[in-house]
C-alpha cells in the first residue's frame, strides 16, 4: 500500500485527479470505477478542468460506478446517476454508452447485479477503481458484517449510513434503506485502487483499513491485500495512524 498524506483536502483532489489523468493519457481506453459522495467531488472538477484547459480525452473511456440506490429514479436529484451526469459526465466528452450505472429502478434486481457483472468482466476489467471511505469503513455500500459479499448484489444500508447519508436528502426517512453495490470481489478485482479520505470523521476508519486486522467489520480492511493501491488522505483523516507515514 502507498499512503500519500496530502495537506489538505484541494491537494487530496489534485493528486487523485492526476492519477486518473496519467492513466487515461497512457491508455485512452481505460476502464475507470467510479464513486459518488463528497470525496470525490475536487477531483471530478479537477479533471473537468484538465478537458477543457488541456484537452484532456474521456471519449473512449468507459465508467463503471460503484454503487446506487434502490427506487430511485435516474433523475431524482439524489440518485447517483444523477449526479455523475451533473458533477462529471455532463462537462467532459465521455460517450454515454460507455456509461455504467447499476439500475436501482430495474424490476428483477437480483438479474440487473447479475447484469452489471457481466458487464465489468466484457469490458476486461476495470483498471482503475477510485474509492471513498464510510465512516464505518464501508467501500462502495459494502457495509460492516460477517463476511466479504463477493460480487454486485443488493444490500442493506447500516443505520449509520443512512444518517451520513440523510444531509443529502430533505429528511432522514427518504434515504433508501437498500442500494445495488459492486462486492468486495468486484473491488479486488480492479488492477489498480485509488482510496481518498478527508476530514476526521474518517480518521478512525483510516487507522483499522490500514493498520487494523482484516476484518469484514471494517470492509476496507480487505485492501492491505490487495497489490496496487494507493491512499491519498489529508492530515485530518491520518491523525489516528499510529505507525506513521
Ligand atoms: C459512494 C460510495 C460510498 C462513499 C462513502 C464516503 O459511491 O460508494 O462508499 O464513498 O460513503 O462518502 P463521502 O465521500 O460522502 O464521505
Amino acid at each position: 500500500m502507498k499512503i500519500i498524506v496530502a495537506s489538505d483536502y484541494d491537494e487530496i483532489s489534485r493528486l487523485a485527479a492526476d492519477r486518473v489523468a496519467e492513466l487515461v493519457r497512457q491508455d485512452p481506453g481505460a476502464v475507470l470505477g467510479l464513486p459518488t459522495g463528497s470525496t470525490p467531488l475536487g477531483m471530478y472538477r479537477n479533471l473537468i478542468r484538465m478537458h477543457r484547459e488541456s484537452g484532456l480525452s474521456f471519449k473512449n473511456v468507459t465508467t463503471f460506478n460503484l454503487d446506487e440506490y434502490v427506487g430511485l429514479s435516474p433523475d431524482d436529484e439524489n440518485s447517483y446517476r444523477y449526479y455523475m451526469y451533473q458533477n462529471f459526465f455532463n462537462h467532459i466528452d465521455i460517450q454515454k454508452q460507455n456509461i455504467n450505472i447499476p439500475d436501482g429502478t430495474a424490476e428483477d434486481l437480483e438479474q440487473e447485479c447479475v447484469d452489471y457483472e457481466n458487464k465489468i468482466l466484457s469490458a476486461g476489467g476495470i483498471d482503475l477503481m477510485v474509492l471513498g471511505l464510510g465512516n464505518n469503513g464501508h467501500i462502495g455500500f459494502n457495509e460492516p458484517s460477517d463476511h466479504f459479499p463477493n460480487a454486485t448484489h443488493v444490500t442493506e444500508l447500516d443505520d449509520s449510513t443512512i444518517q451520513a447519508n440523510a444531509r443529502f436528502f430533505e429528511s432522514i426517512d427518504q434515504v433508501p434503506r437498500y442500494a445495488i453495490t459492486m462486492g468486495i470481489g468486484s473491488i479486488m478485482r480492479c488492477r489498480k485502487i485509488l482510496l481518498l479520505a478527508s476530514g476526521n470523521a474518517k480518521a478512525r476508519a483510516i487507522r483499522g483499513a490500514l493498520e487494523g486486522p482484516v476484518t469484514p467489520l471494517l470492509p476496507a480492511s480487505i485492501l492491505q491485500f490487495h497489490p496496487d493501491v494507493t491512499v491519498i488522505l489529508d492530515t485530518d483523516a491520518a491523525s489516528e495512524l499510529t505507525r506513521g507515514v
